[in-house]
């Protein structure tokens, strides 16, 4: 946390008769959480002290002063002995105070073409791409093990669902590879959004560039840039991929808020298809019976403050004239709050997958109520000459007969059947089993076990091609 210590000098002082009202200094400042971003900070700044000596706008030995006191500076800030100050505002001013209180007057030059608005913009961006990173890692650990379920899981069948009500029965592999499918491609936004973040934009100084002779592609190098940003305007007030990154996040959030509704459908008492362990629920102080998805429940109601920072984020740009304006100062807490919110959803989700117990009988069990093989029966009434449409009316009137007489389809005896339809045969019973339903499905894309098995390889084979 800042200290309000007495208010020390401001490096902008120079035009200022009066000190800035104590309110207005508070309000101003961002140090409070910009803070977060010192190691990008120091970073930034030292590749940018190799440069300037580089190019001869400092002296080798004054780069390596600076080089010496801004790592004395990361020193101090893990130590937890850096005194943060809001009189200094930002992250920026306080380090460059510190440099020069620590090194003297050659600290002063390491401004020396440079701007807080290519500074900052160039740090958000270091930060980010770190992140994305740690993410990248998550998704990718998250996938594997619902893989790793789908594996144990690829033949055991569970009710499908359209409208929530049994519609046909599905594998329950097959249903974890959808939960998979949809985090295969927040990877691939990801990775795309990736490539917007890596570039650099130092050397666009306050907005119009600057006039020493700057080596930009020298200081993209060593801060593992892909490239430098082309307009100096634009790259001091664009936080686009800010914004896409936050439209990812809250593509993500989205999707683990799907996976989360149906956990806990399916840890309810009325569905019991799944049992999450103790160490992922909590009780109620009131109701000694209980047992509450608290996880999945959270990582639902967390998806809503991403989808709000998105929000936040686009209405923050939306009335911005070039170039850099103060509000883009509050882009850092809704990008901060993605970043941690994000993270901390993955890393429950990584850890509760694999600790799932699903209840196979019960979810056979559940396959078998609701006709959901009443499909399979008009199918195969076209495979015997019948027009799919009459097919369709002939299973209606036979999933009719069966609500009155309180019997599943498979337990209709044939001569019954046949007066539905003289075309039904004995043959009819393998396509009305669970196990015929869904393996008659066998294309890619289709529930079959044998589909899901390959589709898994398939999966395995992306996430490892780094896909
Ligand atoms: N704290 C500021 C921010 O987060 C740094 C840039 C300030 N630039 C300026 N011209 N006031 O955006």
């Amino acid at each position: 946390m800042a200290k309000d210590t007495e208010s020390r000098e401001k490096p902008w002082q120079g035009r200022f008769t009066e000190p800035t009202d104590r309110f207005v200094e508070a309000f101003t400042a961002s140090v409070q959480f910009d803070q977060r971003l010192y190691r990008h900070d120091i970073n930034g700044s030292i590749a940018h002290a190799k440069m300037l000596a580089k190019c001869g706008i400092i002296t080798a030995s004054e780069a390596e002063q600076i080089l010496d006191g801004l790592n004395r500076i990361a020193d101090e800030i893990e130590a937890q002995e850096f005194n943060w100050s809001i009189a200094l505002e930002d992250v920026h001013m306080n380090i460059e105070s510190r440099l020069i209180e620590l090194i003297g007057d050659t600290g002063k030059k390491l401004h020396t073409g440079r701007s807080r608005n290519d500074q900052v913009a160039t740090d958000i961006r270091l930060y980010l791409r770190e992140q994305i990173d740690l993410i990248d890692g998550e998704l990718r650990r998250l996938q594997t093990a619902l893989l790793d379920l789908a594996d144990k899981e690829y033949a055991t069948i569970m009710p499908g669902f359209t409208h929530l009500q049994p519609a046909q029965p599905v594998t329950f592999g097959h249903h974890l590879l959808a939960w998979q499918s949809m985090l295969a491609r927040d990877t691939g936004r990801l990775a795309d959004c990736r490539k917007r973040v890596n570039l650099m934009p130092l050397g666009s100084a306050a907005l119009a560039g600057t006039s020493y002779p700057i080596d930009r592609q020298y200081t993209a190098a060593l801060l593992g840039f892909d490239g430098i940003t082309e307009n100096s305007l634009d790259a001091v007030s664009d936080r686009d991929f800010a914004i896409e990154f936050a439209a990812f996040a809250a593509l993500l959030q989205l999707h683990l808020s799907r996976i989360s509704e149906e956990l806990v459908l399916w840890n309810s008492a009325q569905f019991r298809f799944i049992d999450l362990p103790d160490s992922f629920c909590t009780g109620s102080s009131i109701m000694p019976q209980k047992k509450n998805p608290d996880v999945p429940e959270l990582v639902r109601g967390k998806t809503g403050r991403v989808f709000g920072h998105l929000f936040s984020l686009l209405t923050l740009m939306k009335s911005q004239p070039l170039a850099y304006n103060k509000d883009n100062q509050e882009d850092k807490e809704p990008l901060f709050d993605i970043v941690d919110n994000v993270r901390g959803c993955l890393k429950v989700f990584c850890d509760m997958i694999p600790v799932i117990r699903p209840n196979r009988a019960r979810m056979r069990e559940a396959a078998g109520a609701g006709f959901s093989t009443a499909t399979d029966l008009a199918d195969y009434l076209v495979r015997k000459q019948v027009p799919f449409r009459d097919a369709h009316e002939i299973v209606g009137k036979a999933v009719a007969f069966c609500i009155d007489n309180a019997l599943d389809l498979a337990e209709v005896p044939l001569e019954q059947l046949q007066r539905f339809c003289d075309r039904i045969d004995q043959d009819v019973y393998d396509v009305l089993t669970l196990e015929g339903s869904v393996n008659a499905r066998n294309h890619p894309g289709g529930t079959a076990p044998a589909q899901v098995r390959q589709a898994i390889v398939n999966a395995r084979e992306q996430l490892r091609a780094g896909q």
